[in-house]
């Protein structure tokens, strides 16, 4: 009797064996592979026209304006701006990386060809303009341009000039944000705080608030809390942006296809940094419709029955899959 039990037992171990050498262990891998597919397929991973053709341009002027705001916003629209003190100091470089054009670093390869478009958040038909004041409103915790200033239209102007060649409603491969997979459990502070310590302070500091240049009016190391850090209704104080952001821009070199994070990681510094002190942004108006709320959202109320606190840390599998259990009904 023992013996068919031990060939079975072997013919089990051998099978698990094969199929986990033959799956691709982790993200990077697949992405990497994909990376290397041959270019004019869709899976080519977006990247920005050659700056120095903005010369050529009609408007260049305008367009290199625009990217200028958008690499210097504190310069001058800071608290100590040339232009206008609307915003909290940061620059839109800080999150839009490589002024909007690194891959996976939050760029802006899908903003033209995707607006105006209908956003939950809102519960409206939002234009470039909007969704750029949300930013200031938000990310630089401050007061909405005027959507017929120089600054904006210039501002305008460079991102539409950045998706050259980019059909209406094609989102490329590389835009916007990294999603990293769910974890299975909650994300935890207490490790995001060691991590933290390891990787994040000697940049951003002890006390999260960054530092500044010598000039005072802008940060060599961007704040992550604190009074001059985005506000709690910005993209980035939902962990999932959070996790995407880092995983494939930080520490500082990191990217999609050679990250310093683990997925684990990621999640943890989220949940470590956004449940640090930062300024409060009224946000009563959001979210029109409580179904359209993302599974990160950390506000209540909420359509699907679970806590702020599990929609904010998770784990976000059981909320996904309550949603789509509605959804059927
Ligand atoms: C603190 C970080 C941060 C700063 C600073 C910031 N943003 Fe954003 N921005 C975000 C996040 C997060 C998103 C949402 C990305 C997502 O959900 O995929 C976003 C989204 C956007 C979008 C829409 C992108 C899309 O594809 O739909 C635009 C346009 C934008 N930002 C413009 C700006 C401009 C202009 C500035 C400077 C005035 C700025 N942002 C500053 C974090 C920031
Ligand atoms: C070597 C210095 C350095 C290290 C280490 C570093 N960062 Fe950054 N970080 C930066 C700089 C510089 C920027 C702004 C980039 C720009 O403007 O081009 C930034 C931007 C950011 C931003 C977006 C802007 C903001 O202030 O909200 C976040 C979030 C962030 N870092 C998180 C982290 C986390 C988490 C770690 C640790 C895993 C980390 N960083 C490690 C230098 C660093």
């Amino acid at each position: 009797m023992l013996y068919p039990r031990i060939l079975l037992a072997a013919i089990l171990l051998i099978t698990i064996i094969f199929t986990v050498l033959n799956l691709p262990s982790n993200n990077e891998e697949t992405l990497i592979k994909q990376d290397e597919k041959p270019s004019n397929t869709e899976e080519t991973i977006w990247s920005a026209p050659d700056i120095s053709l903005i010369a050529q341009e009609e408007n260049a002027s305008l367009i290199e304006y625009g990217r200028e705001l958008i690499k210097n916003t504190s310069l001058y629209l800071g608290p100590n701006g040339s232009i206008k003190k609307i915003s909290n100091g940061m620059n839109c470089q800080n999150c839009h990386l490589d002024a909007g054009t690194k891959a996976w670093g939050n760029n802006y390869a899908a903003v033209y060809a995707t607006y105006p478009k209908f956003r939950e958040r809102s519960g409206a038909i939002e234009s470039i303009p909007k969704r750029v004041n949300d930013c200031f409103e938000r990310s630089l915790n401050g007061n909405a341009l005027d959507t017929s200033s120089k600054e904006m239209i210039a501002i305008v102007s460079y991102i539409k000039w950045l998706s050259k060649g980019i059909a209406k409603n094609e989102v490329p491969k590389g835009s916007g944000i990294l999603e990293v997979p769910f974890l299975d459990r909650a994300a935890s502070a207490e490790n995001g705080a060691v991590i933290y310590k390891a990787k994040c302070e000697s940049c951003h500091q002890k006390n999260g608030e960054g530092l500044l240049n010598t000039d005072k009016k802008s940060y060599a190391f961007p704040p992550l809390w604190g009074k001059h850090s985005y506000n709690t209704g910005a993209g980035l104080y939902r962990l999932s942006r959070f996790a995407g952001y880092v995983k494939a821009n930080m520490p500082l070199g990191a990217s999609y296809n050679a990250p310093l994070l683990s997925d684990d990681e990621a999640w943890d510094l989220a949940a470590f940094v956004n449940s640090q002190e930062r300024p409060n942004k009224n946000i009563s108006k959001d979210w029109p419709n409580i179904t359209g709320k993302p599974i990160d959202h950390p506000f209540g109320p909420f359509a699907d029955g679970f806590s702020e606190q599990q929609h904010k840390y998770g784990p976000y599998k059981p909320i996904k899959e309550k949603r789509l259990a509605l959804k059927k009904l």
